[in-house]
């Protein structure tokens, strides 16, 4: 079935255009930042982060490797931030790396939190977050991006990899959801 635009997005908070530019700058600033360094692995976070880790690996000119890891937080009532579940792991050791995690938007920070400390527990040699869009507004771990895209307002955000109920992830730009939608 055709999606409707109309029925589902309130309106385009980023389009595909200043996605691409700022996504190249980011590129620019890891290029520099890691130019004199050793091993580069980007780790993306599905599925969000697809999008934005094809068009930041394109625009990456230094030797690196592309992994993928898939994690979901544990919750249960009580106990809400802590450890993360890995879904899927590290297809490689990363002992002396220097790890690059790319994430579609950082929200509490509970995710990246745990995720950011068991890899260095790993034995990377450095562990650094570039995120395409940050929502400072909800933050309830005190994490910050080493590199982020975008600072975007606490609204609920659709496409260029990020989902509502799996859906959406297609769209090349990002979105605002429209409200009946959820509620
Ligand atoms: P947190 O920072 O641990 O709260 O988790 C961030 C994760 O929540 C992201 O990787 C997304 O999967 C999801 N998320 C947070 N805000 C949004 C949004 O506005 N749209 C879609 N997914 C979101
Ligand atoms: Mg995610």
């Amino acid at each position: 079935m055709k999606i409707d635009l109309e029925d589902v997005i309130d309106q385009v908070l980023i389009d595909e255009e200043s996605l691409n530019k700022r996504i190249k700058q980011l590129a620019g600033q890891i290029n520099e930042y890691y130019l004199d360094k050793n091993e580069l692995v980007l780790v993306g976070i599905l599925k969000g982060s697809i999008m934005f880790m094809a068009e930041l690996a394109k625009n990456i000119k230094l030797d690196c490797t592309l992994e993928f890891m898939d994690v979901s937080s544990y919750e249960n009532g009580t106990q809400s931030s802590g450890n993360v579940k890995i879904i899927k792991d590290l297809d490689t050791d990363i002992t002396g790396k220097e790890v690059l995690l790319v994430e579609d938007i950082i929200d509490t920070g509970r995710t990246l939190d745990a995720l950011k400390d068991s890899l260095i527990k790993r034995g990377a040699n450095s562990v650094k977050i570039i995120t395409l869009l940050d929502k400072p507004e909800r933050r309830e771990i005190e994490i910050k991006p080493d590199w982020s895209g975008f600072k975007i307002p606490n609204e609920f955000v659709v496409g260029y990899g990020l989902d509502y109920m799996q859906m959406y992830r297609n769209l090349p730009f990002i979105g605002v959801l429209k409200r009946e939608v959820y509620e």
